[in-house]
């Protein structure tokens, strides 16, 4: 099997090609990656080499490259994306350029090859806040971030081609994902590498918000078993009931790390913030999956990954790291 994994030099999608290669021995992976800031080729080093890897660099909404690349592809798994919130309330435009038309790129590469199999990778964000109860797959879409937004446009493009054209469609939205290799500007890295530098870290508002958390390796295996056993046309929750408020959250990594509340600082709050996020994931557990790492095994295992891989999370935050892996890979 061939699989184009997209995004596959971020944070999530490295984790899966490197889930893939190591789960599947005779799996064929190849990693289309704009390489925009959150892009790194280091995520991969272990795997560069494997013959069964290629990388391409490119843009997803580029229709003319996607077509070449999709051209002998079994299965398209997307995870590229622009995907910080804050970044889509600074700047909307690319957010919409990759979500939506990207999106729309792979679909219509997708309907040309006939591809087996397209999933998609969202997220719960395009529900909106949900202050009691979870999120079913039913739940109507109310994006409050032009990040949310579009991704519940490449959601529903999604959706539109497998009713319009029977394109073998399945969409999945997950909880807030952490682990090893997360940029640091989501709220876990960026506090852990903080607090390693004994800066502060900047809570939003009250700190009362609540995300759902997911480890890598638990995501990966969600997919792989809606790749396996998920239903055409059908849309999976991944969840895993780990609902934090963000300030539980700073108070373990104050205390893993050995500092105090003196480190916390109590900034303005995100515009349109959501306050909670909470999904039902029953029908994913149904196919077989349910999460291994429990919170506590996941953030000592993050912590640990930052404490001992310091270069990687220090080129990135010293903006070294574009220039360095140009001249590492020629690309
Ligand atoms: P990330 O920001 O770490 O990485 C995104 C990757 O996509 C990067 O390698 C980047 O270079 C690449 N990319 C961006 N625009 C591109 C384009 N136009 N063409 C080709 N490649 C492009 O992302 P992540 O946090 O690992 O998220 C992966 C996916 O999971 C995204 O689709 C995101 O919406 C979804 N998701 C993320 C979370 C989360 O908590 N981070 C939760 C649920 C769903
Ligand atoms: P983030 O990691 O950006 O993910 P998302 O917004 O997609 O859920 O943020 C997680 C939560 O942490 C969210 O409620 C915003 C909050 N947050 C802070 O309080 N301070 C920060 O510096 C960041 C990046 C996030």
């Amino acid at each position: 099997m061939k699989i184009l994994i997209t995004g596959g030099a971020g944070f999530m999608g490295s984790n899966a090609v490197k889930y893939f290669l190591k789960n599947y021995p005779d799996i064929q992976i190849v990693n289309l990656d704009k390489l925009t800031y959150a892009g790194n080729l280091e995520n991969l080093k272990e795997v560069e080499n494997d013959f069964r890897y290629k990388f391409i660099k490119g843009d997803i909404a580029d229709e003319k490259l996607v077509d070449e690349v999709v051209k002998d592809i079994d299965v398209i798994i997307n995870y590229a994306a622009e995907t910080h919130v804050d970044r889509s309330i600074l700047d909307p435009k690319a957010f919409i350029t990759t979500d939506v038309l990207g999106t729309y790129a792979l679909l219509e590469a997708a309907r040309k090859y006939n591809i087996k199999k397209y999933i998609q990778i969202s997220t719960d964000e395009v529900f909106g806040s949900i202050n009691n109860g979870k999120f079913t797959e039913e739940s109507p879409f109310e994006p409050n971030s032009p990040y949310a937004a579009s991704k519940a446009g490449g959601d529903h493009l999604c959706r539109s081609y497998f009713k319009t054209y029977g394109i073998p469609v399945i969409v999945t939205h997950s909880c807030n994902f952490f682990g090893p290799y997360q940029y640091p500007e989501k709220l876990i890295p960026l506090f852990i590498t903080n607090l390693l530098e004994n800066k502060k870290v900047p809570v939003y508002g009250d700190g009362q918000q609540v995300r759902e958390w997911i480890f890598t390796e638990d995501h990966c295996r969600a997919i792989d078993a809606i790749l396996q056993k998920g239903e055409i046309g059908e849309v999976y929750n991944i969840g895993t009931g780990n609902e934090i408020p963000n300030i539980e959250i700073t108070k373990i990594l104050l205390k893993k790390i050995g500092k105090d509340e003196s480190s916390i600082d109590h900034v303005k709050d995100r515009p349109g913030h959501d306050r909670r996020y909470a999904i039902d994931s029953t029908k994913l557990r149904k196919l077989g999956w349910q999460p291994e790492v429990n919170f506590e095994q996941g953030i000592k295992q993050t912590v640990d990954w930052y404490e001992q891989n310091e270069q990687w999370w220090k080129r990135i935050k010293s903006g070294e790291y574009l220039e360095y892996y140009k001249k590492q890979y020629q690309v």
